[in-house]
This record gives C-alpha cells, structure tokens and sequence, in this order.
C-alpha cells in the first residue's frame, strides 16, 4: 500500500498529570501497533491544558516528559509525527478563524465544559473554546480518524459540524473526521474502584491508578491492594460486584494479548486472588520496565528529545501551515508574499 493511500490520524494527549495504565492500555498501546498501517499525528496539547491553571514549571516538566513517554513506549520518530502543540503555530491561528465561524451555542452546550465550568466562581474563555482548539487540531490535518476516549466524542462530533460549516460557507475545504472509540471492554478501571474509568484526576488517590514510571515495588503494593470480591472465581465478568477480578483479568488480557479463553485457561491452576494478583503485578512490571528505562534515558539526553520533538512539529507543519494558507485565503485574508 503506498503511503498516499493510509488513513491520517490524529490524536491529542494532555500534558498535565501523569500518565498511567489507563492511558497505555487504552492508547498509546495501540497507537504504537498500528502505527506503519497509518499516518499518524500524535499531539501533546500543551495549550489545552492551560484553559485551567497550571504551575508553569510543571506544566513545562510534564510536556516533555509526555513526550518521552510516548517515545519510550515505542512510538517510531521515524514513522510518526510526535510534537508539542504550542511549537506548531498554526493550531491557535486555525482556532481564531473557526472561532469566527462557530455559535457559541454550541460550545455552551458541551457536557465537558458544563462539567469542568460546574461550580467554579471564575471560568476561562479559553475552557469554553477548548473544543474549537480540538477541531483545529484534527482538520488542520485532514485527519480521517481520531482515536479518543469516550468522554471526548461529543469533541469530535463538534469538530465534525465546524468542518460542515467551514465547507458549506465556503466551499469544500476539510476532511469530516471520525471518532474512533475502543471498545468499552479495553477500558482500564481504577484498582480502588473497578466501576470508575481509571483517571488522571484520581491518580493521586493511593491505590486508584498505575502510573507508567512506577517502581516495580510500587506497581506490585497497587495491584495487591485492589479491591475484588468474595466470589473466588476468576473469570472474565460484567456483574459488577466483580468488576475488581474483571479489570485484573482485562490488565492482564491486554499485557499479554491474550483471549478471554486463554486467559481464564491461565489462571484455572490459581490458588485464589492471591495469585492472580501476584501475575499480574508480574506482567505489567514485565511491560513496563523496558519503557521506564528508555524513558530515563531520554529525559536525560534533553538534546536528543529536543531533536525528536523538533523533527515531529516540522512533519506537522509541512501539512498545517500550507492548510492554513488555504484556510485563510477561503475566508478573504490577505497572505503574505502573494496575491
Ligand atoms: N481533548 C482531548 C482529551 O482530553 C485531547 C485532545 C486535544 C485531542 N486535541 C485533540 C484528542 C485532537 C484528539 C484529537 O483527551
């Protein structure tokens, strides 16, 4: 297949808040699978994650070590674009022009915003507008497919209608992209409370979440500590009384890429959860310590992330700055060093 024939895709990832399981098993894992099928664009959004209030340093310190995490766990530089949001210029002057072209109707209407804006005394316009950044981020690129969680398809649904809009007022310009949502069997459950998406919100609770960069002493003490049940099966389930063996047994289905079968066939011999939580703490330390090492590798040698990062916002901006030519050109301005 030649490569004008592969699908785009584009992805965001917020910088803010670390990493962990969830994110792993239910993206980035994926990401690095499929990426020679596809053309990948794989975003940190720096600017999403200042539509709230950030610690500059940390907000700066989470970025990169976004970016070498995706690195770590594989993604190929040399086959995907991976790049800082903020480096490539085009997204918050494509924002502006959506801006202009959106109700704001429709941005009063997203339930994340209605989440997040909830009680507080003070909201940013930026936290409204967050869902055009979203569209601009994915049209700029002609992107068929967006790979996102659940929780963002309203996002996308938005991005679909602004590329609607833009076409219809003036004239077929960008491509109508498709939220690609994993199954909800593929979503990792917190250990504290296996009915709740694990999330980066809660990472912080003791026992919740597994973060990427933990120690293998650490990653085993979690895993102990998840909550199960009184049933003593272990089998694959979706009462949700044991939901806790269900998610162990989904972690270790997607460490292992196993099925269902065969991995409810691993654990016939088991004596108990004790067991099962033992292998599992065992694959995940497995999976996750080659990444640690890369990872610490590379956010030592800053030049050469430095250099990755430079190389992915170039590819990105190969196709975005002469999209936004167009885009600009459509709705009357006037371009420098032309007609
Ligand atoms: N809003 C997305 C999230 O929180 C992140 C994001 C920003 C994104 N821009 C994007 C995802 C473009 C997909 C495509 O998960």
């Amino acid at each position: 297949m030649g490569s004008e024939a592969k699908k785009r895709v584009f992805s965001g990832i917020q910088p803010s808040g670390d990493l962990h399981i969830g994110n792993y098993f239910g993206a980035i894992k994926g990401w690095v699978e499929h990426q020679s099928d596809k053309e990948n664009f794989f975003c940190i959004v720096d600017l999403h994650s200042i539509t709230v209030a950030q610690d500059p340093d940390t907000l700066r310190d989470q970025t990169r070590s976004a970016a070498a995490l995706l690195f770590a766990s594989g993604l190929d530089p040399s086959i995907c674009s991976v790049f800082i949001q903020s480096q490539v210029s085009t997204h918050a002057e494509c924002c502006w022009i959506l801006n202009c072209i959106t109700p704001l109707g429709w941005l009063e209407r997203m339930t994340q915003f209605k989440d997040k804006a909830g009680d507080q005394a003070s909201v940013s316009t930026g936290l409204l507008d967050y869902p055009v950044l979203m569209a601009a981020d994915i049209i700029l690129y002609s992107a068929h497919e967006v790979p996102v969680g659940d929780d963002q398809r309203q996002h996308v649904e938005l991005a679909r209608d602004i590329a609607q809009r833009f076409n219809h007022l003036y004239g077929e310009t960008f491509v109508v992209p498709e939220a690609v949502i994993p199954e909800a069997g593929a979503r990792v459950m917190g250990l504290n409370d296996p009915n709740a998406k694990m999330s980066k919100s809660f990472a912080d609770v003791r026992g919740h979440a597994v973060g990427m960069l933990d120690e293998p002493k650490e990653i085993e003490r979690s895993v102990k500590r998840a909550v199960t049940d009184s049933h003593g099966e272990i089998i694959f389930s979706d009462d949700a009384e044991r939901s806790g063996v269900n998610n162990l047994l989904g972690i270790y289905k997607a460490v292992t890429n196993k099925t269902k079968s065969e991995v409810e066939k691993d654990f016939r011999d088991a004596r108990g959860y004790g067991d099962l939580k033992t292998r599992v703490a065992e694959v995940l330390i497995e999976e996750l310590n080659p990444i640690r090492d890369r990872y610490q590798e590379l956010i030592k040698d800053s030049d050469q992330l430095d250099k990755l990062l430079a190389r992915g916002a170039d590819r990105a901006a190969s196709i975005s700055v002469p999209k936004l030519q167009e885009i600009k050109s459509k709705v009357g301005l006037v371009l420098s060093g032309g007609p």
